[in-house]
């Protein structure tokens, strides 16, 4: 085992760890833990875009963003958070154009913006040009220049390591403990300042936009330390996934023009949204799609998807703007989009919920206090900004904003701190999870407890839920981590185990899809990326509130989910109807 000593830990090298990176190794020892290569990290799979009110196509200013924030939120918007994230938009974009990131560009040379879903002229009036955006790579360009940016600074990272535990004294972060993958080996980390930076968990989900590693360590590590997990029944699903595959074809295929049709070729969306149409907001288009389906509109041999529609857009059109996603429609649909209209159905695609935190990134241990040492930033993070329905785009501005902020604070408070004595064996419980894991005997294969935790999720808790089908989920995933208990692996080595992280990371999953479906059954109204049938409409006397989800062990060792309640901030917006 080794042991070392950083003022500064990040876990996670997507956007929001590299960008926290970039703050605080310029001020304290920074490390950065990742359990992927840096530019192999989600963010990396972003396309369309990063809005912010540069107004260089056409008028705009970051208080219309800010309003269409919490409105596309649904109004649980925390509106202090979204009034710092769209002010401070404008230079998140700018510094990552002085970093190098080649942004397309308009005619006279400015960075050229573009249409997506829910961003509005003067509060909602007709869409506006917000997004800046490099093709329909965006968020590949932008972990590309933050990494060379902190290899330029010298940012240490620590690649392929596993951050499994979270090391706490007296209610303060003191350190982690990884699993590095090429030797098996343990690493404890001694830290000032921790930050979390490690992504979603859209992997609870089959149809599902995210890659293979968006298991919610981050996430399922504080759960099992007693800390809460906020507004966890708010998962976005993103309308246009390729039909079946669920591989993302970015809204920027709507915001360059695309049109979603049902198997009548009517646009459909046209009755959904009157104004902004197949830019409405995504929760709402998902809506859309899906009911196009159960009312028997929808396309092919099942009637199980929609159709987007690029062919009246110019071929050249669509190679500049939308290169990647056209070639995925061709590569794994074998359709051309020049000619041929593309299936595609909702994907799950983004946590609106996760780690609470203020606007430091500071993470809290319940509705108000700090909890000392520890930060979150990005997916992985609640600082609720996107409420219960994130506005397409607005996650690379949260990370590059959010990130910034938590690697301020973390070395802010790194350098009045002192190292804190870690607990006496620190390793103990990630030795007795990987031990206990590599040694068992049991009947059970992952493979097969992930795949049937996908299909409960995917058929009881997608767009539209009922009490019946939450509940039908909830046994599921109970049953499920019974079997779980019995899982054995089949790699007893040590060297590059996957099949050992892989039993890790679907413990994190079913935690965390427990975690969301016991929150979603008690939020009993519509609101945002949480529809439920029983209830379908929004309800601001009861349920304008965040949902604080903790865990907890009772005498006879059970774990028990705790549900509290958090006021939303609302700072200069009242609710409204959501009509667009
Ligand atoms: O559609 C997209 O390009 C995805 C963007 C986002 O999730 O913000």
């Amino acid at each position: 085992m080794q042991r070392h000593q950083y003022d500064v830990v990040i876990v996670g090298a997507g956007g929001a760890g590299m960008r926290a990176a970039l703050e605080s190794s310029k001020r304290t020892r920074t490390a950065v833990l990742t359990k992927l290569y840096p530019t192999r990290s989600h963010t990396g799979a972003a396309q369309g875009g990063m809005c912010a009110a540069l107004a260089n196509v056409e008028e705009d200013n970051w208080e219309w963003h800010t309003f269409d924030t919490v409105k596309g939120g649904d109004f649980l918007v925390d509106q202090d958070a979204a009034e710092v994230m769209c002010r401070e938009a404008v230079d998140a974009v700018l510094d990552l154009e002085k970093m190098g990131l080649p942004f397309n560009r308009t005619a006279e040379g400015k960075i050229d913006q573009r249409f997506f879903g829910g961003h509005t002229r003067n509060h909602g009036e007709a869409v506006v040009r917000r997004s800046c955006f490099a093709a329909d790579r965006t968020g590949h360009m932008i972990l590309q220049t933050l990494y060379q940016q902190c290899i330029k600074q010298n940012v240490e990272f620590f690649n392929e390591f596993y951050v499994l535990d979270l090391l706490m004294v007296a209610g303060k972060a003191t350190g982690v403990v990884a699993y590095e993958l090429a030797t098996g080996e343990l690493h404890i980390f001694s830290a000032k300042s921790i930050v979390f930076a490690s992504g979603g968990f859209g992997k609870v989900f089959r149809t599902t936009s995210n890659a293979h590693t968006l298991t919610g360590d981050g996430m399922g590590i504080v759960w099992r330390k007693g800390l809460p997990l906020e507004d966890m029944e708010f998962f976005q699903f993103h309308p246009t996934g390729l039909a079946g595959l669920g591989v993302l074809l970015s809204e920027a295929a709507r915001g360059e023009g695309g049109i979603l049709r049902n198997k009548d070729n009517e646009r459909f969306m046209e009755r959904y949204a009157p104004t902004v149409k197949d830019l409405a907001p995504r929760d709402m288009v998902a809506r859309a799609m899906a009911n196009e389906v159960r009312e028997g509109r929808g396309c092919g041999p099942d009637g199980a998807y929609v159709m987007l529609d690029l062919t009246h857009l110019e071929p050249a059109h669509i190679d500049a703007k939308l290169p990647d996603i056209t070639e995925f429609a061709r590569t794994y649909l074998g359709v051309e989009p020049y000619t041929e209209q593309i299936p595609v159905f909702p994907t799950a695609h983004y946590a609106m919920g996760g780690i609470p935190t203020n606007i430091r990134g500071e993470a809290l241990a319940n509705n108000t206090d700090v909890i000392p040492g520890l930060y979150a930033a990005g997916e992985v993070a609640c600082v609720s900004v996107h409420g219960a329905n994130r506005l397409g785009t607005n996650s690379l501005l949260d990370i590059n904003v959010f990130g910034r902020r938590a690697g301020i604070a973390a070395a802010e408070y790194a350098e009045t701190a002192d190292f804190e004595e870690l607990p006496d064996a620190p390793e103990t419980f990630v030795v007795d999870l990987i031990e206990g894991m590599r040694t068992a005997t049991g009947e059970e294969r992952v493979a097969a407890i992930r795949a049937d935790l996908q299909a409960t999720m995917d058929i009881n808790a997608q767009v539209y839920r009922t009490e019946g089908s939450l509940k039908q989920a909830l046994t599921d995933i109970e049953a499920l981590k019974l079997r779980f208990a019995n899982v054995a692996v089949q790699d007893k080595g040590k060297r590059f185990n996957t099949d050992l992280l892989e039993a890790v990371e679907l413990g994190f999953l079913l935690d965390l899809a427990e975690v969301l479906v016991v929150s979603a059954l008690a939020r009993k109204e519509s609101r945002g990326g949480h529809f439920r049938e029983d209830y379908d409409k929004r309800d601001d006397v009861n349920f304008m509130r965040h949902t604080m989800a903790y865990r907890s062990i009772d005498a006879e060792g059970n774990v028990n989910i705790r549900l509290d309640y958090k006021p939303v901030v609302q700072t200069r917006y009242k609710p409204m109807e959501r009509k667009y």
